[in-house]
C-alpha cells in the first residue's frame, strides 16, 4: 500500500545553496530555479528571509522572489516577524517557519529557545491563515540533535499538534543531521499521518550517513507522499555541525520512477539543472544518478 503518486518539493535553491561558501550571483540562482521549474516541480523552497549576517548567501532573497519564475508554490523560509514582513512585501503567497525540537539546536540556529520560537511563530501562522496564505512549518532535529542527541517522539508530536491547531497547512519534519534510521522514520511518520490526517506531512531527509533513500522508503511505507529533496544532493544547515546535503532529488526521482510512483517530473531536466549549477559550487554535487549521467 504505497502511494501511487508523490510530490517532491525541491529545496535546492534554499537548503541546497544556504550551506555553500561561494555567494552565488542572483541571476545564477534564478536560472537554477527556472530550470528546476522546467523539470516540473510545483512546489519549491526558493530562498530564506533570514539575517544576512547569519546567512550571507540568502541576502538577495527579495530579488530572488521578485524575479523567480512563478511555479505553482514558491516557498520562502522565515524565522520571525521581520522575515515574514519582508516576504509578504515581495508578494510571497507561501512561507515556511522553522523551529528545532531541540532547544540547544534552536538557540544555535535562531538564537531563541524552542518555546520562545513557538510563542512568537504561532501567532504569525494564524496571521498568515487569516490572509489565506499557505503555511509550512519545518520541524528541525525531529530525530536527533547534534547537541542533545535523541529526541523524544512525544515532544515532536506536541510541537506539531500546536502548529496544526494554529492552522499550518504543511509540516516538513526533518532529520537535520541525517542520523535517523528507517525504523524511527516509520514510527514517527506513521504517528504523524494517523494523528493529523487533514495536514500535509512532508519528510525532509539529509543524507549524511547514506540513509536518505532507505528513509524515503520507510516514510512511503508509513503513507507519506511528500518529500523535500535537493537537486545535486546540495545542502545542509550551517548551524548543525556535520550536517551534509539533502537526499538528492535525482536519486529519489529514479527510485520512485522504478517503483512506478508518479511524480510528473523530468529526471533529465533535473540533471541538466545540476550540471549548470555545478560550475558555481565549491563542493561537487553528491548524487549517484548525476555521477552516472556525467560519466555517460
Ligand atoms: P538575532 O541576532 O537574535 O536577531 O538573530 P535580532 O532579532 O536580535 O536582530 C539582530 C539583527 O538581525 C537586527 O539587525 C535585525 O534587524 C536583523 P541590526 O539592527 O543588527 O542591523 N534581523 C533580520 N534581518 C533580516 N531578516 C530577518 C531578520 N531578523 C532579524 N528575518 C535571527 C535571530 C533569527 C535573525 C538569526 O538567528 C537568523 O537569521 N537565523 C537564520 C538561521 C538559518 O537560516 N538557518 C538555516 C535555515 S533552517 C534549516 O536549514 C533547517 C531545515 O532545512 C530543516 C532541517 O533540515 O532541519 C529547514
Ligand atoms: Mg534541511
Amino acid at each position: 500500500n504505497f502511494p501511487e503518486k508523490a510530490v517532491l518539493i525541491e529545496v535546492g535553491p534554499r537548503d541546497g545553496l544556504q550551506n555553500e561558501k561561494n555567494v552565488l550571483p542572483t541571476d545564477v540562482k534564478l536560472a537554477f530555479i527556472k530550470m528546476l521549474g522546467e523539470a516540473g516541480f510545483t512546489e519549491m523552497e526558493i530562498a530564506s528571509f533570514v539575517s544576512p549576517k547569519w546567512v550571507p548567501q540568502m541576502a538577495d532573497a527579495a530579488e530572488v522572489v521578485r524575479h523567480a519564475s512563478p511555479a505553482l508554490r514558491n516557498i520562502v523560509l522565515t524565522p520571525n516577524e521581520k522575515g515574514l514582513f519582508n516576504a509578504l512585501d515581495c508578494g510571497c503567497g507561501a512561507a515556511a517557519f522553522f523551529v528545532g525540537v531541540s532547544t540547544a539546536f534552536n538557540q544555535k540556529n535562531i538564537n531563541r529557545t524552542t518555546e520562545e520560537s513557538m510563542q512568537s511563530i504561532l501567532p504569525l501562522v494564524t496571521k498568515m491563515k487569516d490572509r489565506g496564505l499557505f503555511v509550512r512549518v519545518c520541524i528541525s532535529t525531529a530525530f536527533y540533535c547534534p547537541y542533545e542527541g535523541k529526541m523524544a517522539e512525544e515532544d515532536v508530536m506536541e510541537i506539531c499538534r500546536r502548529f496544526v491547531l494554529a492552522g499550518a497547512d504543511d509540516l516538513s519534519v526533518a532529520d537535520t543531521i541525517g542520523m535517523a534510521n528507517p525504523h524511527e522514520v516509520y514510527s514517527l511518520f506513521s504517528k504523524l499521518k494517523h494523528t493529523f490526517p487533514e495536514t500535509l506531512i512532508t519528510a525532509h531527509f539529509h543524507d549524511t550517513r547514506g540513509m536518505g533513500l532507505a528513509n524515503v522508503f520507510a516514510a512511503l511505507q508509513a503513507g507519506v507522499d511528500r518529500f523535500d529533496t535537493s537537486a545535486g544532493g546540495l545542502g545542509g544547515c550551517p548551524f548543525a555541525p556535520g550536517a551534509t546535503g539533502n537526499v538528492a532529488t535525482e536519486d529519489v526521482l529514479y527510485m520512485l520512477e522504478m517503483m512506478k510512483i508518479e511524480t510528473g517530473l523530468s529526471l533529465e531536466k533535473v540533471l541538466e539543472a545540476v550540471r549548470d549549477i555545478e560550475t558555481h559550487l565549491e563542493k561537487p554535487p553528491a548524487s549517484k544518478q548525476y555521477a552516472l549521467w556525467k560519466a555517460k
